[in-house]
């Protein structure tokens, strides 16, 4: 008995040293075990603290209408989020061309772009509308038209690939560059090779003048004029400006016959899973951003006029008969594509002239 009774005392002691050091001698692990938690704590704060990144990218240089808008974008972004927003602007193509921002934008890899319209051609072919010869006659057209029904069909276009568009910035009408001779009429067109964006509109459009169109990244084009792979290109006044293609083309002519804008996108995922009071900022910010830019669309692209004019750059502004003879050349563009662009789609676009 005796013995039974020492081993209880034995194993009694064992169980309480035993629980002792599981409780870490005390203090000791207590400290350890609160600094790890500590710790933990201070990840999942540093977590939650760390900054949401926006990575924004673009192809147009930084002082276009797109560019500025991008910049003040961020600016306005970190004088109101503080540090709970930071934005990364890439411009001129720095992180991805157009094509491959359209790609990574699902993936979430990056999370804000403005690429043209046409280049969501590859998730459908109504985001050419804007590529329809002398379709839309005013900057005011387009904005009706985006902001109103328009926009809304082409934005649940994007939803099945995980895109949301946020709002339209504006460039502006299309104009043709090229090196060879004044282009006044249709035939002057013939034999030569345009730089097109993409899509199966804008080749048409050169096939019915009896030109070729050559698909190619915006970043690319100022060589492929400086080495001749190619006699012209089509733009607005502010890309043919900040991107100097007048040191690479003799002549333009002023046609306005296309334009090039902007859907703003983004990551749906992304955008909804933001902590509403972000979202609800951010959308404020980029209303604001939005008038802003459309004013400096305007501005700027009269501007670059005025720049290009005073270039080495030969040029002709078409006349209404004009623009007649080449509407009466392009029609065949119209009788090819309204159906795979959509008839209400492009009813929405006449309306908006009204
Ligand atoms: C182009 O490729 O010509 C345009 O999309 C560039 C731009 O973003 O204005």
């Amino acid at each position: 008995m005796k013995r039974k009774s020492w081993l209880l005392v034995l194993s009694v002691i064992m169980m309480l040293s035993v629980f002792t050091a599981a409780c870490g001698g005390g203090g000791n692990q207590a400290e350890q075990t609160g600094s790890s938690s500590e710790g933990q704590t201070e990840n999942n704060a540093s977590e939650t603290d760390e900054p949401i990144v926006i990575k924004f990218s673009h192809v147009t240089s930084p002082d276009s209408p797109k560019g500025k808008a991008a910049d003040l974008f961020k600016e306005l972004v970190e004088e109101r989020l503080g540090d709970k927003v930071k934005v990364e602007v890439y411009p001129s193509s720095q992180l991805f061309d157009d094509g491959k921002l359209v790609e990574e934008l699902p993936k979430n890899t990056v999370q804000l772009g403005a690429p043209s319209a046409t280049k969501l051609v590859g998730i459908d072919p109504a985001f050419q509308i804007v590529d329809l010869p002398f379709l839309f006659t005013s900057n005011e057209a387009v904005y009706k038209f985006w902001d109103g029904e328009g926009g809304e069909i082409l934005s649940k276009k994007l939803e099945s690939r995980g895109i949301k568009l946020l709002a339209l910035w504006p460039n502006g009408a299309k104009h043709f560059t090229n090196s060879e001779r004044p282009l006044t009429k249709p035939e002057d067109f013939k034999g030569l090779k345009f730089r097109t964006q993409t899509g199966k509109v804008l080749e048409a459009q050169f096939n019915a003048l009896g030109a070729s169109a050559v698909p190619m990244a915006f970043a690319d084009v100022y060589v492929a004029l400086q080495q001749g792979t190619i006699e012209g290109q089509e733009n607005t006044f502010n890309n043919i400006d900040t991107q100097s293609y007048a040191e690479v083309q003799k002549y333009l002519t002023v046609s306005g016959h296309g334009r090039i804008d902007y859907p703003l996108i983004t990551n749906t995922k992304f955008w909804e899973g933001l902590p509403d009071d972000v979202r609800t900022e951010l959308e404020a910010i980029i209303k604001e951003v939005t008038a802003q830019q459309r004013q400096w669309a305007e501005e700027l692209n009269q501007q670059s006029y005025e720049n290009l004019k005073n270039t080495d750059l030969e040029i002709y502004e078409l006349t209404e008969e004009d623009i007649k003879v080449f509407q009466d050349a392009m029609e065949p563009v119209y009788e090819e594509f309204s159906g795979d662009i959509g008839e209400e789609i492009l009813e929405l676009a006449r309306q908006a002239n009204e």
